[in-house]
């Protein structure tokens, strides 16, 4: 039996196993000035599910990103999209940029063009839709981004947070089947955090699939599906949030701190306040949930 029949969606049940949509075989790659960024990155990432990359700065996550949309080639190894070798050449990247979308960590090496609508409107237009149809499609990912008011504004003037959010509108507005986001939640306040992760989950409930790296621990724990973990250009371990967190080990290895649900779960069991044999809360609402059914078991000593 394939393991992930056990580990996915932790092992509640027999699943069918999900595509996979998007491949990294074996790659390799390392910069000009021969620092060796990727060490034979293998990892899947499955069909309308959302993964997670995580690993401490310099771990190859963003050198990854830019693999699989083609901005990078690798060295040795190979890519793979929707079942087969992704090509290189203008058509090739062209579609394969249609599919994949990439939002990236720092806005600033995204964003080009003069004002924030010729941005969202210009990956449509590559891809060969009509004035009409791009400027709609721009206004439609605006108004749920809640940048509309920002249409006119040179990309320049914009603060960082927005300039984060006119990236991710520029991406989403060629409506791609995968959507990667590199750090997509830092520099913004919490509100547009939420938002995001919000709109994240519609799209993702719509079908797409979803790939992010991220340094917050307690979003890669309560929203992915399946995480990997980079250190040093390797992928060090793969597997359901549950497993990834509560492996001590891998946690120090890999520099990462604990989700505060995954600390609380464990303190409350260990106090005998939640049985040992629930699974910990994703969420916190979860947790609230558990207290609230256990809540006769409190018997602290
Ligand atoms: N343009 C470049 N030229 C040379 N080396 C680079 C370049 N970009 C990245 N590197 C190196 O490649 C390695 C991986 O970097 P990468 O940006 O992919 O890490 P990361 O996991 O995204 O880190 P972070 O969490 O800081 O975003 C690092 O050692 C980095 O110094
Ligand atoms: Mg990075």
């Amino acid at each position: 039996m394939n393991w992930l029949y056990l580990s996915w969606f932790g092992g509640r049940g027999l699943v069918s196993l999900p595509e996979v949509i998007l491949e990294a075989v074996d790659v390799e790659f390392a910069f000009p000035d021969g620092a060796r960024a990727l060490k034979g990155v293998s990892l899947q990432i499955y069909q309308s599910k959302k993964t997670a990359i995580i690993g401490p700065n310099g771990a190859g996550k963003t050198t990854l990103f830019q693999h699989f949309n083609g901005i990078l080639m690798p060295d040795g190894g190979k890519i793979r999209f929707d079942g087969r070798d992704i090509g290189y050449q203008h058509a090739s990247l062209l579609n394969l940029r249609k599919n994949v979308g990439l939002v990236f960590q720092d806005p600033d090496t995204q964003l080009f063009a003069g004002n924030v609508l010729q941005e969202i409107s210009f990956g449509p237009l590559n891809l060969g839709l009509s004035k009409e149809e791009a400027r709609s499609q721009a206004e439609q990912v605006m108004a749920v981004l809640e940048i509309e008011g920002l249409k006119d504004k040179p990309t320049h003037f914009l603060s960082y947070g927005m300039k984060k959010r006119v990236a991710l509108a520029a991406v989403l507005a060629m409506r791609p089947r995968v959507l990667i986001c590199d750090e997509p939640t830092a520099w913004l306040d919490s509100r547009q955090n939420q938002r995001i992760i919000d709109f994240f989950q519609k799209i993702n409930d719509q079908g797409v699939t979803v790939v992010f790296s991220t340094h917050d621990v307690d979003l890669a724990y309560t929203w992915a599906d399946y995480i990997y973990v980079m250190k040093e250009g390797a992928v060090i371990a793969s597997g359901v949030p549950e497993s990834i967190f509560q492996n001590e080990a891998l946690l120090k290895e890999a520099e990462l701190n604990k989700p505060w649900l995954v600390e609380m779960g464990q303190a409350l069991k260990r106090n005998g306040c939640l049985p040992g044999e629930i699974p910990l809360p994703r969420t916190k609402e979860e947790l609230l949930g558990n207290l609230m059914d256990y809540g006769g078991m409190v018997n602290v000593q």
